[in-house]
């Protein structure tokens, strides 16, 4: 990622502002002062401004054992978000979403206000996996799984191969776990379509390496832990194919 980008989604200023702020000498990267908004930074660089590390103790992470019924957005004038659902001062601190999921999905739904962290979780290139616990019509048979496994042809993009495991299959309705590293706009619901079957409930059961607790109560959201934090932080390491 730019150091401008990095700058600018880590605190609450413009792009061009970032810019000025590194011309001016005052941007180090791993120690080094760099002049260049256009230098590149990994996820693993400390990037310092004025001396003080950036996106660390201001940032926030937390989960949310998101319900059904409600929106992930930042504001809805309608609808309830799951803004709604989070202490009032993380809503000043500018925690968000990490991604979406659709108003009837629930489970795990990470928030957080490091928003170099989050681009890095949702770049699609790096791999981070996502587990949904499916309900869906008709019966899930190996035919599937092979389907998913191969990677599925859909109407505007070739959905990457995907694990589905069946944990219960009948003619009317199954279930299965579905593991996808991709983040597509209804995704899921759209690889089980074009297999032949409509979801009828979904739930997001895992986050790269964070797993829904189960004594997390839906609609309540927790901090997550330094330990869980760096997992997050790992898990973007891993590979790297966009040349960020
Ligand atoms: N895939 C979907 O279709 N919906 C979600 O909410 C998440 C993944």
């Amino acid at each position: 990622m730019r150091l401008d980008k990095f700058l600018s989604l880590s605190g609450e200023r413009s792009r061009s502002e970032a810019g000025k702020l590194i011309r001016s000498g005052a941007v180090r990267v791993d120690g080094q002062v760099v002049l260049r908004p256009e230098t590149q930074v990994s996820e693993t660089a400390q990037v310092t401004l004025g001396g003080q590390v950036i996106g660390d103790s201001s940032s926030q992470y937390y989960m949310l054992h998101k319900p059904a019924g409600v929106l992930t957005a930042a504001r809805d004038s309608r609808a309830a978000t799951v803004m709604d659902l989070v202490p009032e001062n993380l809503r000043k601190r500018k925690v968000l979403p990490v991604g979406r999921l659709d108003k009837d999905t629930t489970g795990l739904l990470l928030m957080t206000n490091d928003g170099a962290l989050a681009h890095f979780l949702l770049s699609p290139n790096r791999h981070v996996w996502k587990q949904y616990r499916a309900t869906v019509t008709g019966q899930l048979t190996a035919a599937d799984v092979q389907a998913f496994a191969g990677g599925l042809q859909l109407s505007d993009f070739e959905a990457k191969p995907a694990k589905l495991t069946v944990l219960t299959s009948a003619p009317d309705q199954s279930t299965a776990l579905v593991e996808v590293r991709e983040g597509k706009f209804h995704q899921v619901k759209r690889m089980f379509a074009a297999t032949g079957h409509e979801v009828i409930a979904l739930h997001r059961a895992a986050f790269g390496p964070l797993t829904l607790p189960e004594d997390l109560p839906v609609g309540q959201c927790r901090p997550l832990t330094p330990d869980e934090v760096e997992s997050l932080r790992q898990s973007v390491q891993t590979r790297r194919e966009d040349g960020e």
